[in-house]
């Protein structure tokens, strides 16, 4: 990437604050670019003024984005359309390289992708940790049997923000 002289935006979706520190791994290798870099909850709802690009994530619930960030796309479509965008998903579930695991991972943007046309896209592997669910959360979890792990690959977060744009 160019240095950019204006500041990029990474902004995102957590419930239990894995992708939270998927975010700041990502602004942090945007910053060691020569990025000024800003990193905003969705829940917030950051203004896109001013900003030369945008890096808006989301973890999976139930098989799609957060709310808060589907909402942000669709309140945002025009200005997020006129900057460059990529879009990066936390989940644990359809990890595969075959095509079943591809459709469904894929799946998870149905609400966002069609509004982002030239967004570029990434999914990364995310943590199920109990502790930090709520309640009806670690219900669900132990419901369909889901396992405590942190499957975050720093490395590959940290590859794919270090060549975006670039
Ligand atoms: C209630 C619940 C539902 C989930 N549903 C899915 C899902 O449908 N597909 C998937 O791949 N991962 C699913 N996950 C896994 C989360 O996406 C994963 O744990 C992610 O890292 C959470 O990010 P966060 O800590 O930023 O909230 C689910 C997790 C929980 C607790």
């Amino acid at each position: 990437m160019k240095t950019m002289n204006k500041p990029v935006l990474v902004t995102y979706a957590t419930r239990a604050g894995a992708t939270a520190e998927i975010a700041a791994a990502i602004a942090e290798t945007l910053a060691a670019r020569g990025c000024t870099v800003d990193v905003k909850l969705l829940k917030e709802k950051p203004k896109l003024d001013g900003y030369a690009a945008v890096v808006l994530g989301s973890a999976i619930r139930m098989g799609a984005w957060l709310p808060e960030a589907v909402d942000f796309v669709k309140a945002n479509q025009a200005a997020l359309n006129s900057l460059p965008v990529a879009l990066f998903t936390v989940h644990m579930l359809n990890t595969g390289d075959d095509e079943t695991s591809r459709t469904a991972r894929a799946a998870y943007l149905n609400a966002v992708r069609p509004l982002l046309n030239t967004a570029e896209a990434v999914y990364f592997e995310g943590k199920m940790d109990f502790s930090r669910l709520s309640f009806l959360d670690k219900v669900i979890a132990k419901m369909v049997k889901a396992v405590e792990a942190d499957h975050r690959d720093w490395g590959q977060i940290k590859q794919w923000a270090g060549a975006l744009w670039s």
